[in-house]
């Protein structure tokens, strides 16, 4: 197990997984440029770690939050051309979680809001505690969401769910987020990081050629027609058969053993 201190994000290895964590309890861990220049440039490193397997991101629990969104003390003032930068840079970040080669989990804590709700949309899962709250509060300061929010919300809940989320601006209990498909899963927030750490040593042990395989065809596909997906579907499921992982897992199966994937 390692730690690192960047100046607003931590990252513990503890392999395979690793904890990426959003660090600035004074302003509950809201977002600033800096953070999303740091929190990229660990995702880079993490995205080729080969003892890696899952990233689980969470705030830092000093903040009571996983983050209260971007910090508001950017807007004052802001002109049109450096908030489009502001949007862009999130954006990219968000989208670095939605392509990054390996689970991605949110572990949510206390506030999830704005951008920090939607770093979490990234993610391929979220685990919430029970008093988490989350939620798209930019309406209350006159703006939409800017990090994807628009996007990826009604993929995720359905377009009535998001505009009602984004358009009233309230903060959804984490079970009403259950409830409706947002989180996967809520705990008590004294289990939550035992949850999460079980949930994602469960991806750790999957095949990670397949587990990344899945990520893209669904994240590529879900716009076109059914055909086109199929085919991406079928070409991709083919080309796992070159994977020392699908000989092992078929092997196992046979022989009634635990696999061991590798990730060749
Ligand atoms: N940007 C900058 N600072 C923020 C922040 C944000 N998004 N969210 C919280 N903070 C700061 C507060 O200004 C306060 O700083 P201070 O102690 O220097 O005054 C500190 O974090 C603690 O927040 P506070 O509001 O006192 O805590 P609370 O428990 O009363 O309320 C929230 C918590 C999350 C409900 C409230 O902070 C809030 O509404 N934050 C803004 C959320 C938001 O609109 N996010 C989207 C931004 S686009």
């Amino acid at each position: 197990m390692s730690e690192k201190n960047l100046q607003e994000i931590k990252v513990i290895r503890e392999p395979p997984l690793a904890w990426v964590i959003l660090s600035r309890p004074e302003k509950l861990n809201a977002i600033s440029l800096r953070m999303l220049d740091e929190l990229s440039s660990v995702l880079e490193e993490l995205s080729t770690d080969k003892d890696i397997r899952v990233v689980l991101l969470k705030g830092n629990p000093e903040g009571r939050s996983f983050s209260a969104g971007v910090d508001i003390s950017t807007f004052i003032n802001l002109k049109p051309l450096d908030a489009l930068y502001v949007s862009t840079r999130l954006q990219s970040v968000v989208n670095m979680l939605e392509t990054f080669p390996k689970p991605v989990i949110a572990v949510i804590d206390g506030y999830a809001l704005g951008g920090g709700f939607e770093l979490a949309l990234g993610c391929d899962f979220r685990i919430a505690s029970n008093r988490a709250e989350l939620g798209l509060p930019e309406i209350k300061l006159g703006l939409i969401p800017g990090g994807g929010g628009t996007q990826r919300l009604p993929r995720i809940v359905g377009e009535a769910k998001a505009k009602e989320l984004i358009m009233f601006g309230e903060r959804l209990k984490s079970e009403d987020a259950l409830r409706i498909g947002l989180v996967n899963w809520i705990t008590q927030p004294e289990k939550l990081d035992e949850e999460a750490r079980k949930i994602a040593q469960r991806l750790a042990e999957a095949p990670p050629i397949a587990l990344r395989t899945i990520k893209d065809v669904i994240r590529l596909t879900r716009h076109g027609p059914i055909e086109e997906g199929l085919a991406f579907e079928a070409t991709s499921f083919a080309s796992l058969f070159t994977t020392k992982d699908s000989v092992e897992g078929i092997s196992a199966f046979l022989s009634k053993r635990k696999p061991n994937f590798t990730g060749e």
